[in-house]
């Protein structure tokens, strides 16, 4: 029996999410907690026949706390999109004040009442909101660095499209030959185009303008949608997309024991000192950085190990470039949260 409970699950994200966990054979039970409207989105997708049963969890008012136990009791897969979206103007930071207290909160019920779940983290800032959740984690004596993601996905699927687009190639067959490092927040997201794959001959003929303005829409492509919805929020559809595709790689992992090996690894922002070879990886390359976006690879729901790309990877001295500026504001986001935590009750 697989069960996933999505956090947030009335959102903009949340529904179009919840309604691709729906249609995934491989889920038994899917809970979908909201502070609003979760029994409505509920009742909605419980008429698809497919195998998943929809179980709706709303609160009745502030002190209710029934409603997120029965929502996380025995649960796999806990998934939160939870929080406010940017607006035009704002950046991700800026989420900070009023995520970060909804992330703290809500973990610690996980942290609570389904310890050994695999937690996949939506809600922006990422680069803060899962060392949040870690830390939170850590003070209930329950924290499995194996098991906590920072959904960087959507920042892949970008890539893919949008090298896929340059040099004319389906952005599917892109999978793996281009992976997304460093944190999901601007500077911080580092596009490593593998030229030992066999894109390189193609993409050797990108001009170096092309190739900047490639980064940058990477990097910032987040804003072009934010401007284009014009106050009605930032991605949902694509993030719906990209977060069901990471989930979909646990998922396997859990049903297959093992993600079979011609699955190519997705990418995660993950706690390195807790991984197997993580803390030589920090050190080593990473100025001692203790989150970053790694290729993962999962077994049974959690990270068996991870590709270093310093070592598997041909990085340029460009992308090292990327790399150290990604470090500097990865630094601060890193102490934000941990310092949130630390400083709370
Ligand atoms: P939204 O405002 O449409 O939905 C958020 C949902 O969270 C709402 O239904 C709201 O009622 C719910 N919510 C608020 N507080 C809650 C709580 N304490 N417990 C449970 N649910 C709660 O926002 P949207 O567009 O779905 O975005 C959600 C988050 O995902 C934002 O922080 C956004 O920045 C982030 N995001 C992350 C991306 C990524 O790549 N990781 C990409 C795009 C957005």
């Amino acid at each position: 029996m697989v069960k996933v409970t999505v956090c947030g699950a009335a959102g903009g994200i949340g529904q179009p999410l919840s309604l691709l966990l729906k249609l995934n054979q491989n889920v038994d039970e899917l809970a979908l907690f909201d502070i609003v409207n979760a029994n409505g989105v509920a009742a909605d997708l419980s008429h698809i026949c497919s195998p998943a049963k929809v179980t709706g969890h709303q609160p009745a008012n502030k002190e209710d706390k029934l409603a997120i136990t029965s929502a996380l009791t025995n649960s796999d897969l806990v998934i939160i999109p939870a929080g406010v979206p940017r607006k035009p103007g704002m950046t991700r930071a800026d989420l900070f004040n009023i995520n970060a207290s909804i992330i703290r909160d809500l973990i610690a019920n996980v942290g609570k009442t389904c310890p050994n779940a695999a937690i996949l983290i939506i809600s922006n800032p990422v680069n803060a909101t899962v060392p949040i959740a870690a830390e939170v984690l850590k003070k209930l004596g329950v924290f499995n660095p194996k098991k906590l993601f920072g959904v960087t996905t959507l920042d892949s699927v970008r890539a893919e499209t949008f090298l896929g687009e340059l040099i004319n190639e389906p952005p599917k067959s892109l999978k793996g030959k281009i992976s997304v490092i460093g944190g999901h927040s601007g500077d911080t997201i580092v596009p490593l185009i593998n030229v030992n794959s066999t894109i390189s001959a193609k993409s050797s003929k990108i001009t170096p303008a092309q190739y900047k303005e490639f980064v940058h829409r990477v990097q910032f492509g987040g804003d072009e949608v934010v401007k284009a919805k014009n106050g009605a929020g930032s991605a949902t559809l694509s993030m719906a997309y990209a977060g069901y595709r990471f989930a979909e790689s646990v998922l396997d992992s859990v049903a297959g024991g093992q993600t079979n090996t011609s699955v190519v690894p997705e990418t995660s922002y993950v706690y390195l000192p807790g991984l197997p070879n993580g803390e030589e990886l920090s050190k080593k390359s990473l100025n001692g950085a203790t989150y970053f976006s790694v290729p993962v690879i999962l077994e049974k729901g959690e990270i068996k190990s991870f590709i270093n790309p310093f070592d598997s990877l041909t990085i340029t001295e460009n992308e090292k470039q990327l790399v150290s500026v990604a470090l500097n504001g990865l630094d601060k986001s890193i102490a934000q949260g941990t310092n949130f935590v630390k400083g709370s009750k």
